[in-house]
């Protein structure tokens, strides 16, 4: 027999090692092999009955790199008091007591009674003495145990030893033992049963503990988990999901209908992408896909209440369109207006949305078909022109609330927001008054994120202008008020991603869209 283990399998040669060894200690016959491997050999025979084994815990001492120096060359305070004893003299602040172990001797060899202080030096007070931390660690070095439990725990805490886990097996022979692995049978067969060799064939046993395949599931991107978060929100005080398909939109709907002049710093290239081809479209219309969407889901809303018995008034999109234009140009509706030549090519032309707004006007101009109160939201993604940064993309997402009701104050804008933003863990919000050209007042919202502790601007909000209202169609008494936010911001505060090209775009690690849970708003 070939030294255990040599070139032979090993589930081989435990098989044959148990014809003179039953029972055998794992670490004695295979002192070589890893714990690992003799494991998956004794699983191996175990589960065919072919050996029996049980494990042993236990734990072995081992000297770490210091415990080992000790054992070569003496304790630290043995070494103290042999370099006293030689000197005769040695001054405590002498170069050889230096060191940190040096120092550390000296204390100890006072302790022990070896040396002592004489005027300005140590002197030896021992001719002779027992190192014992050597004797011990010698002792501990060879049978890697410890009985003394006091001692062991004083060793460790002075790094001198480490106690490590070991696993051994006590290996006996099984019912099945033999000297070879009989050939198994995996599959049984129509053959096996008609000839009756399955009587006396051995089958493979299953493995109930083996892993199944790694499943390649899909994962939501985190803007689309907290996006899930804030529709839940809106849904839960009823608000309607507006069609945001339109990416595309016209100049129009993005901005004509807002009451933004055709000359507004925000129409220019630098702020917003024009489509090139083609670069308009006709004139506003009732094709709008927003229609039909608008229309089912308002449908099924058990909300939906008809404010007007007689049913929805038929939209005059020419009539809108004429109102919007005179309310620039000349002024209408109790405005003056903003008196420049209105632009009808302007108004055409084809803009990748700058904001969810878009598509709140032509909800808000739908909704003067049938005027009442309603409440819209929208989540989706806009563009604009913008020197991408750590914290800027040309493209992110809005979230946007609208809310159309009789008798609204700014106050109910300001409590509402405070609820809404209640429900991100943010509490305590500033407004600060702001400017756009669609709402007046407005107002940009500031919350104290309790988890970031400092203030940070969150939103944009405001109470629609009538002069962007009433050429809707709407009565002048229905108030609307809105507000804005960006999907990325409250993204990457729970995340904790602080630049937002690892959120969004071809620089994302797939990774990290994988790996990351869902989170909860309303935890910090
Ligand atoms: N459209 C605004 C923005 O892009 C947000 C907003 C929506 C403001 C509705 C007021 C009312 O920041």
């Amino acid at each position: 027999n070939e030294a255990n283990g040599a070139g032979r399998d090993l589930t081989i040669d435990i098989l044959h090692h148990l014809e003179s060894h039953d029972p055998f200690q794992s670490d004695v016959a295979y002192p070589d092999r890893s714990q690992a491997e003799i494991k998956a050999a004794l699983d191996r025979l175990g589960s065919r009955s072919m050996v029996e084994y049980d494990t042993n815990d236990a734990e072995q001492i081992t000297l770490t790199a210091e415990g080992q120096q000790i054992v070569d060359e003496g304790s630290h305070e043995y070494k103290v008091w042999q370099l006293v004893k030689e000197k005769g003299r040695v001054p405590p602040k002498d170069p050889s007591l230096a060191t940190p172990s040096a120092k550390l001797g000296s204390g100890n060899a006072i302790k022990a009674g070896w040396i002592k202080k004489d005027g300005d030096a140590f002197v030896a007070v021992k001719d002779s003495v027992q190192d014992a931390t050597r004797e011990t660690l010698k002792y501990v070095a060879e049978l890697k145990t410890m009985p003394d439990q006091r001692q062991l725990k004083d060793f460790q805490k002075r790094k001198l030893v480490g106690v490590t886990k070991i696993i051994t097996y006590e290996v006996r022979k099984g019912p099945r033992w033999a000297k070879e692995i009989p050939l198994e049978v995996t599959d049984l067969t129509a053959e096996m049963l008609e000839d009756g060799s399955w009587k006396s064939a051995t089958f493979k046993p299953y493995n109930f503990k083996a892993l199944g395949a790694q499943q390649n599931a899909g994962a939501l991107h985190p803007l689309n988990k907290v996006r899930e978060e804030f529709r839940k929100i809106f849904f839960n005080w009823d608000f309607i999901e507006m069609p945001t398909g339109r990416f595309v939109d016209t100049g129009f709907w993005n901005f004509d209908a807002l009451f933004v002049p055709q000359q507004h710093p925000a129409r220019d290239v630098q702020d917003t992408f024009y489509v090139s081809d083609p670069p308009e479209s006709g004139l506003p219309g009732p094709d709008a896909p927003a229609d039909t969407a608008l229309d089912k889901m308002e449908a099924e809303s058990m909300l939906f209440s008809s404010g007007d018995e007689s049913g929805p008034k038929k939209l005059d999109y020419a009539q809108y369109y004429k109102d919007v234009r005179a309310v620039h140009q000349d002024g209408k509706f109790g405005s003056i207006g903003y008196r420049y030549p209105f632009s009808d090519s302007e108004t055409q032309r084809l803009v990748l949305r700058t904001h969810t707004t878009a598509v709140s006007t032509y909800c808000l101009h739908r909704l003067a078909a049938n005027p009442r109160p309603a409440r819209y939201f929208s989540i989706d993604r806009v563009f604009r022109n913008e020197t991408v940064d750590a914290t800027h993309l040309a493209e992110f997402h809005q979230i946007e609330g609208v809310i159309a009701d009789y008798g609204l104050t700014l106050g109910g804008l300001q409590a509402f927001l405070g609820k809404f933003f209640e429900q991100l863990g943010i509490t305590n919000l500033r407004f600060k008054p702001a400017y756009n050209p669609y709402t007046e007042p407005s107002m940009e919202v500031f919350g104290f994120h309790r988890g970031l502790n400092k203030w940070v601007e969150i939103g944009n909000s405001g109470m629609f202008r009538p002069e962007m209202l009433l050429p809707m169609g709407l009565p002048e008494d229905l108030r609307v008020y809105g507000f804005g936010l960006s999907l990325e911001r409250p993204t990457m505060i729970k995340y904790a991603v602080s630049n937002i090209r690892e959120l969004l775009g071809h620089k994302v690690d797939l990774g990290f869209i994988e790996s990351n849970a869902a989170v909860r708003l309303d935890k910090d």
